[in-house]
């Protein structure tokens, strides 16, 4: 049986927060956890406006100081179109992925959307794992999308199935 995130038990001494909102004062973390994450996906300006543009939104779990996770999207007409998820990789396979990006998606039908839309990588099977695990189909592909020549799967979502699933907690060892 899988376990509901919102159980009431201690949590871990180590474990991450639950999924926080973020914003501009998150800036130094969000960059350090793209650089370690992803290569440095985004400058720091890109940054800038991800975290404090009108209409984005933003998730993410800290240890301490440092961020562990993050996903990030912005409200369009309706539509949450996801930008980046990213987790820690020496956090990864623990859940946090899910349990961050749920957040964002019932955030996201919270606040009017009743769709998320996102692109990810043909070769990106991580990603890919995620999101048909939350749901996320593939409506479509941009040939040569990305620098190095592979393919862009746009994937959609009706987020009124977001509302059930049950997130599990996030293990760990
Ligand atoms: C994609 C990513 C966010 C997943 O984060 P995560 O915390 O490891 O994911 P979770 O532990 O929540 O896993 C959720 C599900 O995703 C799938 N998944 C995650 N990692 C996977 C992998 N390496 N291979 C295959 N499936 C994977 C699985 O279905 C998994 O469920 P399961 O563990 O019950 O089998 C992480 O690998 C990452 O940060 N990658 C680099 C950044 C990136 O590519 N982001 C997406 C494009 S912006």
């Amino acid at each position: 049986m899988t376990k509901d995130w919102c159980a009431e038990e201690p949590p871990h001494p180590f474990s991450p927060s639950a999924p926080l909102a973020l914003d501009l004062n998150a800036l130094g973390p969000a960059q350090a956890l793209d650089r370690r994450a992803l290569g440095g996906f985004w400058s720091e300006s890109q940054w800038q406006q991800e975290l404090g543009r009108q209409g984005s939104l933003c998730f993410g779990q800290w240890q301490g100081q440092e961020l562990l996770s993050l996903a990030s999207g912005w409200l369009v007409v309706g539509e949450l179109q996801l930008t980046l998820v990213a987790v820690d990789p020496s956090w990864r396979r623990r859940g946090l992925g899910r349990q961050v990006l749920t957040t964002l998606l019932q955030e996201a039908q919270r606040q009017g959307c009743g769709q998320a839309s996102l692109e990810v990588a043909e070769s990106n099977g991580a990603a890919q794992g995620l999101y048909g695990g939350l749901g996320f189909s593939t409506v479509g592909i941009r040939r040569r999308y990305y620098r190095n020549g592979d393919a862009a799967l746009i994937q959609w979502l009706e987020l009124k199935h977001v509302e059930e699933v049950r997130i599990p907690a996030p293990s760990f060892h």
